[in-house]
């Protein structure tokens, strides 16, 4: 059965990484393409709180299931920072070159460097009930940013069992590990589309 999805983002390429995890039955539209624009407030203290108020204010205004994420990068060392504020860890402008500046200057005192990418989905069905999907990546924060691909903190995360980071791998190898991929599998598991 063909099932319609709002996926609550305006980024493209986080459409195309969907779309190519999830069944061609699917048919995901992003927000522009229901006439949403702007950004969507994310106010949450949580990921989850985060995810869910998206889903739940896109909801409200469509009608149709709608899937939304909401990803932090924490760190024990830091007391689990930059986490829910990873976009904006050094200020409103979403500068990720200074965000990751700030991380490794921050890391500099400290010798514990584990860190885990976490993304928290939020499902609400076409009756209006809300789901929560989570997905880990363990790994270690590099001593400087090293590759060129994928985006935000990658050229810093090294996760668990490679010697790689995230940007120095292939963009294929990294999506299939990554904490989407595994809390998007964990939501087409638990939904039987
Ligand atoms: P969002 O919830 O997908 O908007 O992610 C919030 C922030 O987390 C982004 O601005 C990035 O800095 C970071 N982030 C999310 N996913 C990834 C990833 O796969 N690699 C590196 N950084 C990420």
């Amino acid at each position: 059965m063909n099932t319609s999805l709002v996926v609550c983002t305006s980024n493209p390429g986080k459409l195309l990484e969907l779309r190519a995890m999830l069944p061609s039955r699917m048919n995901l539209f992003s927000l522009p393409e229901i006439g949403i624009t702007g950004d969507l407030e994310e106010t949450g203290r949580t990921l989850e709180d985060n995810a869910l108020q998206k889903a739940m204010t896109v909801h409200e205004l469509c009608g149709l299931p709608c899937l939304s994420d909401d990803t932090g990068l924490e760190i024990p060392a830091l007391h689990g920072e930059p986490g829910v504020f990873s976009a904006r860890y050094a200020g409103p402008q979403r500068d990720m070159a200074a965000n990751i500046r700030k991380l490794l200057n921050r890391l500099e005192e400290h010798n514990d460097r584990r860190a885990r990418f976490r993304t928290v989905l939020a499902y609400i069905d076409a009756n209006g009930k809300a789901h929560c999907y989570t997905g880990v990546v363990e790994g270690t924060i590099a001593m400087d940013p090293k590759g060129s691909h994928g985006f935000g903190y990658d050229p810093v995360f090294i996760p668990i069992g490679h010697t790689l980071t995230f940007a120095e791998m292939p963009t294929e190898l990294k999506n299939g590990m990554s904490h989407r991929a595994k809390a998007l599998r964990s939501f087409m598991e638990h939904q039987a589309f």
